[in-house]
């Protein structure tokens, strides 16, 4: 049947849910650590983990770009964070994995909802020394890491038995041992050339401080941009 403009869900006026934190509190964290924008990052992650309402806070947007230059976004989690960057897992020949190899810069997004933030970060990917993600690898529960040996990520399927199949094989193979990091699997660390932070104010005039760096051991500078 041709779906016709009625059909549509009305959203242009749908607004936002105001499922906010106390604001006071998001103000006050989001005024600290003003010099040092990873430190800033981190005291705002550790409020969003700590509002219930805020669900997956590590959960971030990740764009990437292809040969051709178009880019492609999906959501990751947040595995590690410190002054050397932003760590996420995956299929090192996954789409994401095959582009951030061949282009590494990428960005991030996380969106904040209860907490009306939204950071963004730019910068270059590199991929993780494989004794971290093995590290990481042995902490993962065993149904996940058996699923990252059946799973030719971002591969056509030809049928979802076939992956069943992928992942019962993948569960004899290791049977009565540990399962082992996949080769193909890994990390990559985002280093920040870029970092916004954004906070809604509620007469749209929403905050926005930029931070940029030249270089990874340069200075950071800080703009305010218009909203
Ligand atoms: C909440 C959430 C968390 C996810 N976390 C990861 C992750 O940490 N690593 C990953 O490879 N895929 C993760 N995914 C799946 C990706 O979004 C994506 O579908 C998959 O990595 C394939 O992406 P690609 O084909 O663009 O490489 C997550 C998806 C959601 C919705």
């Amino acid at each position: 049947m041709q779906r016709t403009m009625s059909d549509s869900p009305d959203l242009a006026h749908a607004g936002r849910a105001r499922t906010a934190a106390e604001p006071a509190r998001v103000d006050a964290a989001f005024a600290q650590h003003r010099e040092d924008p990873l430190a800033r990052f981190l005291n705002l992650l550790a409020l969003a983990r700590s509002e219930p309402r805020q669900l997956e806070p590590t959960a971030m947007s990740l764009a990437t770009v292809g040969d051709d230059g178009r880019p492609s976004s999906r959501i990751v989690l947040l595995k590690d964070a410190d002054a050397r960057g932003l760590t996420f897992f995956t299929n090192l020949d996954s789409h994401k994995g095959r582009e951030l190899r061949a282009h590494p810069d990428a960005a991030l997004l996380f969106h904040w909802q209860a907490l009306e933030l939204q950071i963004r970060f730019e910068g270059r990917a590199t991929q993780v020394p494989d004794a971290e993600a093995d590290a990481y690898f042995a902490t993962r529960p065993r149904a996940s890491q058996l699923g990252a040996w059946a799973s030719a990520q971002s591969h056509e399927l030809s049928s979802r038995e076939a992956l069943m199949q992928a992942l019962q094989d993948a569960t004899q193979r290791f049977q009565g041992q540990d399962v082992p990091r996949p080769p193909r699997w890994g990390g990559f660390r985002l280093v920040p050339a870029l970092i916004e932070f954004w906070r809604a104010d509620p007469a749209r005039l929403h905050q926005r401080e930029e931070y940029r760096r030249e270089a990874i051991d340069a200075r950071w500078t800080m703009r305010l941009l218009n909203p």
